[in-house]
């Protein structure tokens, strides 16, 4: 199968032009002008931006937690993204305390397997790292999972204390491989809400005002000392506050190897979502929880100067009816996480390019070509170059669109509610490839399924 996109804008992190592409099976064979070459298919891109394929490093389809499972499994969740001009995401594996990480990995190629309509990696989320666990690390690394992601937030879930911080960190240094940090100081956080619902607090509001903007930065400033010392490279996993970026900046300052993640949550909601009536707030519960206004000018700010690295989702969906109300009788049982694969690109795009925060290429850069780079995808991902994946997507800066639950062009996410409800976008995908394979057109889903498990190469190595 072959496929020339005709006369588009391609537009990659540092390029930008008008050419051909000519993709052959899976890849890109050639990139030029008036290409005289036969095609099973042609696609005119004229007024169109050819665009590398968006990689989501942060997602969490099928994932057991706060007593239910995320919505979205890796059929859905794929599908939704592929809608929306995500090519690739990268899930997380959770380690089951106690178990060995392998088994966790097993268990989430076991969700994956024939399920999904995009290609997918795994960070491995570790929950606990006894000394004779270690080696686990370096298998891991060779089987393709080459990022670990550990949690100072939720004791008694996922949190780990910082001797595991260490061990794990030092471990992944010696490999070659990165932790991911959710960084929040968890243990003090549960003392305010204990305290919280001492005093009889029941609303979604009180999720935030129990979770300080100063403890997510103290988790970040030790995280960035334990990385330092331990000597490997850190991403912080979905920075919310100006607080946290002021952490990263004085730890890139001095030199430490770490770089952080934002998402489009913290970049366009604000707090006053909690404050809707009849539990309506407890659809914007996530943890960092969405922080004051004034606080998404310097994220973006940050994005804009290099200070913040990728936008990515965090998509951890759950529905309003059934789910979200598990803590109608209080906060602290609101499962934690909130739908958005499907909206980062195009959010993105109009809140970011249209609205001259960030150039072109800085938007390929912050939703591909970073995260390829830092998570050993590329050059097989996050650019449009011979030999790449043909993962394109044809974007229509143009076609405006209203972001919403109710609209079956912008929600294909199993979720009963839209975060991002009445947002008006310009800028849509018209076409989303995969491999070669057009998954999605013009609007339709044109190839259920496909999706491939792809083997991450190491911090700093090429996957070819
Ligand atoms: O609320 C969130 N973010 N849920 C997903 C788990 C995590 O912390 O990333
Ligand atoms: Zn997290
Ligand atoms: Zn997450």
């Amino acid at each position: 199968m072959s496929i020339l996109i005709r006369n588009g804008r391609i537009v990659t992190a540092v390029d930008d032009y008008f050419a051909d592409v000519f993709i052959v099976g899976e890849r890109i064979a050639q990139i030029g002008t008036g290409l005289q070459v036969h095609a099973d298919q042609e696609i005119d891109a004229t007024g169109k931006l050819v665009l590398p394929g968006g990689i989501d490093p942060h997602t969490h389809l099928d994932m057991p937690f706060g007593g239910t499972t995320s919505a979205d499994d890796f059929d859905t969740g794929t599908v939704a993204a592929a809608f929306g001009g995500t090519t690739t995401v990268i899930d997380f594996a959770i380690q089951t305390k106690g178990q060995s990480t392998i088994a966790g990995l097993d268990a989430w190629h076991a969700k994956a397997e024939g399920k999904a309509t995009i290609d997918y990696g795994f960070h491995m989320i570790v929950t606990d790292m006894a000394d004779e666990r270690l080696p686990e690390l370096e298998r891991l690394a060779t089987e393709g999972v080459t990022s670990y992601k550990l949690f100072m937030a939720y004791p008694g879930v996922l949190y780990v204390d910082d001797g595991t911080l260490y061990r794990a960190f030092r471990q992944a240094g010696a490999n070659g491989t990165r932790i991911c940090m959710h960084a929040e100081n968890g243990i003090v956080i549960d003392e305010i809400v204990k305290a919280a619902v001492k005093d009889g607090h029941k609303d979604p509001i009180y999720h935030a005002l129990t979770r300080p903007t100063r403890l997510e930065a103290e988790g970040v400033h030790r995280a960035i000392a334990i990385a330092e010392v331990a000597n490997v490279p850190l991403y912080i996993v979905h920075l919310s506050s100006a607080d946290a970026l002021e952490q990263v900046r004085l730890g890139r300052a001095r030199g430490v190897d770490v770089i952080a993640e934002t998402c489009p949550q913290y970049l366009l909601l604000d707090d006053d979502y909690y404050r809707k009536p009849n539990f309506e707030g407890a659809k914007w519960v996530m943890t960092p929880a969405l922080r004051q206004k004034w606080n998404q000018d310097v994220l973006w700010r940050g994005l804009k100067f290099q200070e913040l690295a990728t936008v990515a989702t965090d998509h951890c969906p759950f529905c309003f009816k059934g789910q979200k109300e598990l803590g109608l009788d209080s906060f602290t049982k609101i499962p934690n996480g909130a739908p958005g694969v499907e909206n980062r690109m195009v959010l993105l795009y109009h809140h970011g390019v249209n609205a001259g925060r960030i150039s072109l290429n800085r938007f390929v850069e912050i939703t591909s070509t970073t995260a390829a780079k830092t998570f050993g995808l590329f050059p097989r991902k996050g650019t449009i170059a011979v030999g790449s994946d043909a993962d394109v997507v044809v974007f229509d800066p143009n076609r405006k669109m209203t972001i919403s639950h109710g609209n079956p062009l912008t929600h294909h996410m199993r979720t009963d509610y839209s975060a991002y409800e009445g947002f008006e976008v310009q800028g849509w995908c018209d076409v989303v490839m995969s491999r070669g394979r057009v998954v999605v057109r013009d609007g339709k889903l044109e190839t259920h399924g496909g999706g491939r498990f792809v083997k991450r190469a190491r911090a700093g190595e090429l996957l070819r």
